[in-house]
């Protein structure tokens, strides 16, 4: 089980740290670099004035199948961002819009959202209670322990309900509309149940 374990480990890091390496290191050097950081995050503010219809102002949703982008760790951004340029995450809208953006204005983008605060939902207590201890035992070794994420894992904490329950069936059904080996090994076992208490545990979650 431990050589799974580092095994899934090592192809996820592989994975993250391959794909547009140059780019990642940009935003690597921009995050270390406080004044050319405050830059980027203005800049990406201004760029991405027409996420904001559907993203909302500051990366908070008001659409219940559109991500909240605020908080979300900005490799992620990126290397998602990425994948819907080269079609292997597919959403008719997000694959066309993409193509347009330049390099620079991914990365500002990518570290303005990642900057704005996190706004958290309501959720059924009693599903939140079932979903932490599902949690604990099939996520939080990738996710964290307050599902925060990582440099290699999307923040799940406060994320919309609806879309948190739609993106676990995908991977877990392989639709091919977003594939990812590691969370098919991870939700191969999910009920339908049992996602609707994982996705009110985050929801709920700052
Ligand atoms: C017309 C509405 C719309 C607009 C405008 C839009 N998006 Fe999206 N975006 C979506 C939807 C819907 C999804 C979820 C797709 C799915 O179900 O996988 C998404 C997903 C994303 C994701 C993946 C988030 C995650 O948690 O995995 C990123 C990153 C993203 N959008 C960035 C952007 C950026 C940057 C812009 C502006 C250049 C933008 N979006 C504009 C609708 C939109
Ligand atoms: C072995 C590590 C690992 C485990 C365990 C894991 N995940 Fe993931 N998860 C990932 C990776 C890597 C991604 C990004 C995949 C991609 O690029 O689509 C991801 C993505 C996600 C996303 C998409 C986030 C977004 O913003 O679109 C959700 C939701 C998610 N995981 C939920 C879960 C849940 C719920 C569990 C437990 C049942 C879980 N994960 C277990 C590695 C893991």
């Amino acid at each position: 089980m431990r050589g799974f374990l580092v095994a899934l480990w090592m192809l996820a890091a592989t994975v993250s740290a391959t794909a547009q390496p140059e780019l990642q290191e940009r935003l690597k050097a921009t995050q270390a670099d406080p004044t050319a950081l405050k830059a980027a995050v203005e800049a990406g503010r201004k760029a991405s004035f027409f996420c904001a219809n559907c993203h909302g102002e500051a990366g908070v949703s008001k659409t219940a199948d559109v991500p909240n982008l605020a908080g979300q760790n900005p490799a992620y951004l990126l290397e998602q961002i990425r994948k819907f340029g080269s079609g292997e995450r597919k959403d008719a809208f997000m694959q066309g819009l993409i193509k347009v953006l330049k390099d620079e204005d991914r990365l500002h983008i990518a570290l303005f959202y990642a900057a704005s605060p996190v706004v958290p939902a309501a959720a059924d207590a009693a599903q939140a209670a079932h979903g932490k201890v599902l949690y604990g035992k099939l996520c939080q070794r990738c996710h964290g322990d307050q599902a925060r994420g990582s440099e290699l894992y999307p923040r799940l904490a406060g994320q919309k309900l609806p879309y948190l329950q739609t993106s676990i069936t995908r991977y877990r059904d392989g639709t091919g509309i977003r594939n990812n080996q590691l969370m098919s090994i991870a939700t191969a076992t999910l009920k339908n149940d049992d996602i609707t208490a994982l996705a009110n545990y985050l929801t709920q979650l700052p």
